[in-house]
């Protein structure tokens, strides 16, 4: 791990104020390739560098959860070419990281329709979790195929068989039953969202789990989301009122 970082600003951090979850919409991998006059998959490439650096400082800070939003149910109505060379993109990335991942203490995750993504990258993601599930550093959570509102239908189906079988009843319904019945059930909810490229939107990313998360949208393409940018922007996190509705006194 590169330890120069700490010379370059996470010393002033808070450690007593650090987010726990860390949520990340990482937009504009596109729009860099194409003000480059370059191919979008190209954008995609530099995009999984930045994954990397981003991936390395967070833990490096003693961020316990980082979850990036790498593929979106609405993703695949992309033409398949990107969409292929995406997944390709993805099954390399896992395995060039593994080894990060252990020597890191890294536990890999991953949220979504995972049975959507083609067989290479299943296997691969499989074997990563199943490999790193033991490591306690940070968990780092892949949102693949992942749509807010199928996850919250898939709850909400959940629920009404466990209702119908007489396992539960309307009255025993409540927000941490509904919260442990999202993918997410074994997280705390976001501290952070960030989402890189400008866009004023969510874009079906854990809409529930947000409720209270401080939002921070940069301009900045996710290709050139620097360790400075996000150093900078986790400095801003701890300076916010967090009142979650109450008033500070
Ligand atoms: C984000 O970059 C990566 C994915 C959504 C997979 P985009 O590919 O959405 O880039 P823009 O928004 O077109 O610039
Ligand atoms: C959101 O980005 C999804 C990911 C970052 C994976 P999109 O580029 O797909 O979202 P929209 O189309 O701008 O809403
Ligand atoms: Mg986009």
């Amino acid at each position: 791990m590169n330890s120069d970082t700490t010379k370059q600003g996470n010393d002033d951090l808070d450690p007593a104020r650090l987010p726990a979850h860390v949520a990340i919409i990482m937009d504009g991998n596109g729009r860099w390739a194409k003000k480059r006059l370059l191919n979008r998959v190209k954008g995609h490439e530099q995009g999984s560098e930045t994954v990397r650096t981003i991936v390395r400082i967070s833990r490096e800070i003693g961020i316990q959860y980082l979850t990036l939003y790498a593929f979106s149910t609405e993703n695949w109505e992309r033409p398949k070419s990107e969409v292929s060379a995406l997944m390709m993109l993805l099954n390399r990335f896992l395995k060039n990281e593994l080894q990060e991942m252990q020597d890191n203490g890294i536990r890999l995750f991953a949220i979504g329709q995972l049975d959507r993504l083609p067989q290479p990258v299943s296997t691969t993601l499989k074997e990563t979790i199943a490999l790193t599930k033991n490591n306690t550093g940070m968990q780092l959570t892949l949102s693949l195929s992942y749509g807010s509102r199928t996850e919250i239908l898939d709850m909400v189906r959940d629920i009404a068989r466990e209702a119908c079988q007489g396992k539960i009843s309307a009255e025993l319904i409540t927000e941490d039953l509904i919260s442990s019945h999202l993918y997410t059930r074994n997280m705390p909810d976001p501290d952070i969202l960030i989402r890189t490229s400008g866009e004023m939107r969510i874009s079906n990313f854990l809409l529930w789990q947000i409720a209270y998360s401080e939002i921070f949208i940069t301009k900045t393409l996710w290709p050139d989301f620097s360790k400075e940018e996000y150093l900078h922007i986790l400095k801003e996190y701890q300076s916010r009122d967090r009142r979650f509705g109450k008033i500070t006194t």
